[in-house]
């Protein structure tokens, strides 16, 4: 974005919340969707907006490193930049956030709720025109299809709402800035949307059309239906937008499929510092090797490139070359997956199990599989055993890590969509 101009449009992307009744382990933005996170999947919609605006990413405060990598992927895959900040104990709290972080220029804001994770750009483009067509709020909206009654606390019904006066409303909303920020700071008490804010400080706040794919990811069973969108393909979610394309369970539309596999070895080395899958360890056990010997990275490098007919990691990546020394994965990655695209390949999906006593994986388990999906673009499963404590993993001398990738010919009939470069 260094010769556009300053963007006009904000888009504040909230990801901090912690997803309780999607009852996952990790936050709910970070939970994966057919191989991409719901975070990157609402980001890749944002970023295809026809107009460019300035993103900002509001994410758990545990989870800011991995919600960068996610955004910088994203972001860097469309050319722009994105901002990462931490979130608050409410959904109006981020948005605060979000907000104090606009950037001069600004006249119109978004604010998208990350767990709408399947809403198509023209969504998004349909708010920002109607905000400056009428200068006041818009939120997209649907009919409500079921005849809603109000119950009191044990479930009698005292009565029937009409349904025609109702709409039940999506996310993206957009605002003028102005008129957000006076009634954000004027506002009393929560709420769970950014009209209920408006409207309550006293300004004009139209329901326009929504899409049925902007509908909030909340329970495992929504979670459910996202899946089945997806994996039934384009023509069921719709025209083609960032977040409609099914990514590695996409074997449909590409070639033959290959796979690779690789194994690494390192040995424990009490004077350095562990990185282990993409990820800094600190007070555990580091591991000796030119770079930063993360054996789950090379171990994933050398599947790719076996299953890409490109040789090994040794032959890449000299062990003896000064501009890998102390290299963190990242630095393999991205050139691993430059060399496979370069060669005709799309990542399919990769696996890598780690083996050794420590570090305990669980933990950071998404973490790494946020981090490393992102820097491949590809879905990534991280896993981690023992050996009983037999053989070197097992006398805690070194860890090992072994992985599989699959990658998909990329041709002509199939190839590689603009948005998923
Ligand atoms: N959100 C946020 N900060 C919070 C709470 C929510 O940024 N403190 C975001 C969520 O990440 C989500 C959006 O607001 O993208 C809508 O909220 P919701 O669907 O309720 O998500 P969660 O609060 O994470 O889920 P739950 O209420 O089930 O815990
Ligand atoms: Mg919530």
């Amino acid at each position: 974005m260094t010769d556009s101009p300053a963007p006009v449009v904000a888009v504040i992307v909230v990801a901090a919340g912690s997803g309780s009744r999607l009852g996952h382990s990790e936050p709910k933005a970070f939970v994966d969707l057919v191989g991409r996170t719901l975070l990157e999947r609402a980001l890749r919609s944002v970023f295809g907006m026809r107009e460019p605006a300035q993103v900002i990413v509001v994410a758990p405060e545990e989870r800011l490193g991995a919600a960068r990598y996610i955004a910088d992927s994203v972001a860097g895959a469309f050319g722009d930049i994105v901002h990462v900040v931490a979130g608050g104990p409410s959904r109006q709290d981020s948005v605060n956030r979000g907000l104090a972080v606009v950037r001069p220029g600004v006249e119109t804001v978004l604010v998208h709720d990350a767990a709408r994770a399947l809403t198509p750009s023209a969504l998004c483009d349909a708010v920002v025109d109607a905000v400056r067509a009428t200068g006041h709020g818009i939120v997209p909206g649907l009919a409500v299809v079921d005849t809603i009654k109000r119950v009191d606390g044990r479930g009698a019904i005292l009565g029937t709402v009409d349904r025609s006066a109702l709409s039940a409303v999506q996310t993206p909303q957009g605002f003028p800035l102005d008129m957000l920020v006076a009634a954000a700071a004027a506002a009393t008490g929560e709420a769970t949307d950014d009209a209920a804010v408006v409207t309550a400080a006293g300004y004009p706040v139209t329901v326009i059309a929504g899409d049925a794919l902007a509908f909030k990811i909340t329970t495992p069973w929504d979670l459910r239906r996202a899946e089945s969108l997806l994996l039934a393909g384009p023509a069921t979610v719709g025209s083609p937008s960032p977040d409609s394309i099914p990514v590695d369970g996409g074997a449909r539309g590409a070639g033959d499929p290959r796979v690779g596999t690789g194994l690494d070895v390192h040995a424990f080395d009490d004077a350095s510092s562990l990185w282990l899958a993409g990820l800094h360890w600190p007070g555990e056990r580091g591991l000796s090797g030119h770079s930063d010997g993360d054996v789950a990275v090379h171990a994933i490098c050398d599947a790719l490139l076996a299953a890409s007919g490109l040789g090994d990691i040794g032959g890449i990546f000299g062990t003896s070359d000064p501009a890998y020394a102390e290299a963190h994965g990242e630095v393999f990655l991205r050139e691993t997956v430059r060399r496979v695209t370069e060669a005709g390949f799309r990542v399919g999906n990769v696996s890598v199990q780690i083996i050794g006593n420590r570090p305990k994986l669980a933990p950071r388990r998404t973490e790494a599989e946020a981090l490393l999906g992102a820097l491949l673009g590809a879905s990534v499963s991280v896993t981690a055993t023992t050996t009983d404590a037999l053989g070197f993993t097992g006398r805690g001398e070194g860890l090992a890590a072994l992985a599989t990738a699959m990658v998909f010919p990329v041709t002509a009939e199939h190839p590689v969509l603009s948005w998923e470069a």
